[in-house]
């Protein structure tokens, strides 16, 4: 094989517009998976299922005009949460094919990917899929498609992933649109590590994508990263499964063992090359990057190690979950985990749920501000590190958080509504416009606007749904930060603050969510022996109160009737407690009721 026969692609699409539909179908057409004779052959489809929540697909062997091509698909997740293992799939492909339901239409969800993609001059081939629905509009979605992506219909393909027609249009596509890799098989050794797995008797099991010079069985590598050297034990090709090769081309992308004890030191984004010829390390090695940070914590603070255990075996798998030991006076021991964005917390808690075989509780998520003091910034995520006061400091010169840029795909009817909505979470910059011909029912429009990333972490897309009656789609990309009124919000109880219930809010909102919290707080607290006023607080201004009533324990009752002195008695003694209890100022809040108010489901 030479670089000219490689093709290395990816394929971008709204979840369940047929993502693994097609990628089924393209390892079966080119004989990658071996049909039974009821015409699959599940064992490996489930094996590779199991790998592409990895990312990575296969790669595949196609014959066209006497040619042998080799094509490579690389799984690239569905939204930019992930944008770093966007990228990284990207920097392995030269194509893309860009799978749009031609019964749905164009959803809002991997707008961004097809951004990255295009961005990196990757190739896109526009695939409509599902057209063997009777529900299929492919001319209408084709309106769409030139409208948001400025694709010509002309050059969009028809197929059904389910039937497989159209498929071999798609190869041929894939061979004569997309560009192969450029590398010269004389260069210099250059290898882009973008995925690793751990191996139970060969340990870690890198995925490379080489970008020049050819990589053979006991070559020595050396690491840009860690400087660390390796011998290559065995290299080769996902066929679909890890199929032995001599040496792998530039252009091609495929496995390496070394003899690499630890998954840490399998650094996603690592360049390497031969010892003794170093060459410039690929350019955007970046760590991924949290910006939705929440708590996790064990219902029965007993359970504590065995949540440890799961939370740490999760992030073997996913690195890109950073994790902090954290202890809070109401929930106990418990961890502050953060993540790339709130699709992959809700992700991770999805697992962290089935690992763990047990109920959580995740704090309401918050995001990471930028306190800019006079002589340094500070990335705060966690409301306890939050200035208390900002406007009167001398210290704090402003405070910043980050923002998105969003967008929503929705049937026009709902527009009204969706900008509301936004309008509600303080959007800025909001614009609309509408896809395909106008005056059609049922026609949609896309609305985009800058928004908070905090205003979107909570049930932004619980209420995009049930607003639009689960027609609206949304997707959103990192916009940088902007400097903001945000006030660090304190509750009291009995005039006592509980750090657990900090919040971060913005200057706008903090009657509303002040009244909002003090309201909920009064409902889950019992009562107790002594009137407990509840207070929400911004500095030392308390901007909410409820008062919770004292219980009255009848503790005169059953006592002869008549009884005078010792009726008094007790009375004064029920005083004396009170006034004691008071004084402590302790208010028995239950679990419950932290878990009421934090939880976030
Ligand atoms: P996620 O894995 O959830 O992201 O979805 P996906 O994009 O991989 O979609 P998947 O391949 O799982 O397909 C979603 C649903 O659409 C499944 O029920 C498929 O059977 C169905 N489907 C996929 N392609 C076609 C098609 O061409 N025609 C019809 N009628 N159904 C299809």
């Amino acid at each position: 094989f030479s670089c000219d026969n490689i093709r290395n692609f990816s394929i971008i699409a709204h979840i369940d517009h047929g993502k693994s539909t097609l990628a089924d179908r393209l390892l079966e057409a080119t004989g990658t998976i071996k049909m039974d004779s009821k015409g699959l052959n599940r064992q490996v489809l489930d094996k590779l299922k199991v790998e592409r929540e990895r990312g990575i697909t296969g790669n595949m062997f196609y014959q066209q005009n006497n040619l042998r091509y080799l094509l490579n698909l690389i799984d690239t997740p569905g939204h930019v949460d992930f944008s770093w293992e966007v990228s990284r799939s990207m920097v392995a492909c030269q194509g893309a094919l860009l799978l749009v339901d031609a019964s749905q239409g164009v959803q809002a969800q991997s707008l961004s990917v097809f951004h990255a993609a295009r961005e990196r001059g990757l190739k896109i081939i526009p695939v409509l899929n599902k057209i063997d629905l009777p529900t299929a509009q492919p001319d209408r979605v084709k309106a769409q498609m030139h409208s948001i992506f400025g694709i010509e219909p002309a050059d969009v393909l028809h197929i059904s992933a389910k039937t497989g027609e159209g498929i071999s249009d798609v190869l041929r596509a894939i061979v004569e649109r997309i560009p192969p890799p450029s590398g010269e098989t004389t260069g210099k050794l250059k290898a882009f590590l973008f995925d690793s797995l751990y191996d139970r008797y060969r340990g870690v099991i890198s995925l490379v994508s080489i970008q020049d010079g050819v990589l053979c069985k006991g070559d020595r590598i050396v690491s840009c990263h860690t400087r660390k050297k390796y011998e290559i034990t065995e290299l080769g090709i996902m066929h679909p499964e890890e199929v032995p090769t001599a040496q792998l081309l530039p252009g091609q992308v495929g496995y390496i063992a070394c003899n690499m004890k630890q998954s840490s030191e399998a650094h996603i984004g690592d360049t390497l090359h031969r010892v003794g010829y170093a060459v410039e390390p690929m350019p955007g090695f970046q760590p991924a990057k949290a910006m939705v940070f929440a708590g996790i914590y064990p219902v029965e603070s007993n359970d504590f190690p065995k949540l440890e255990e799961s939370i740490k075996r999760l992030t073997l798998t996913d690195r890109s979950v950073t994790i902090q030991r954290e202890s809070s006076s109401a929930l106990g021991q418990g961890y502050r985990l953060g993540f790339l964005g709130s699709l992959h917390m809700d992700v991770f808690r999805q697992r962290l749920e089935d690992e763990y075989e047990a109920n959580i509780i995740v704090t309401a998520p918050t995001v990471p501000y930028k306190v800019v003091y006079r002589d340094r910034t500070a990335v705060v995520s966690n409301p306890t590190d939050f200035p208390d006061i900002v406007e009167t400091s001398s210290q704090v010169r402003e405070v910043q958080e980050p923002i998105v840029k969003a967008t929503i795909i929705v049937p026009e009817e709902y527009l009204g509504e969706m900008m509301d909505l936004c309008f509600e979470h303080r959007a800025e910059d909001v614009d609309h416009r509408y896809l395909g011909t106008s005056g059609e029912a049922s026609n949609r429009a896309m609305l985009t606007c800058t928004l908070p990333l905090s205003e979107i972490v909570a049930d932004f897309f619980d209420k995009l749904k049930s607003r639009s009656s689960g027609f609206a789609s949304f997707d959103y990309e990192d916009a940088g930060y902007k400097k903001s009124n945000l006030v660090k919000m304190i509750f009291l109880l009995n005039t006592k603050p509980v750090d657990a219930l900090a919040l971060i809010v913005h200057r706008s909102a903090e009657q509303s969510i002040g009244r909002m919290w003090v309201k909920k707080l009064h409902k889950v607290i019992p009562r107790q022996l002594f009137e407990v006023p509840i207070q929400a607080a911004v500095g030392k201004r308390i901007i909410a109160r409820e008062t919770l009533s004292a219980l009255r324990a009848d503790v005169t009752a059953g006592l002869y009737g008549g009884h005078y002195e010792r009726k008094m008695k007790h009375l004064e003694n029920q005083k004396e407690s009170k006034r004691k209890m008071k004084r402590v100022g302790r208010v028995d809040l239950p679990q419950e009721a932290f878990f009421d108010i934090l939880s976030t489901r």
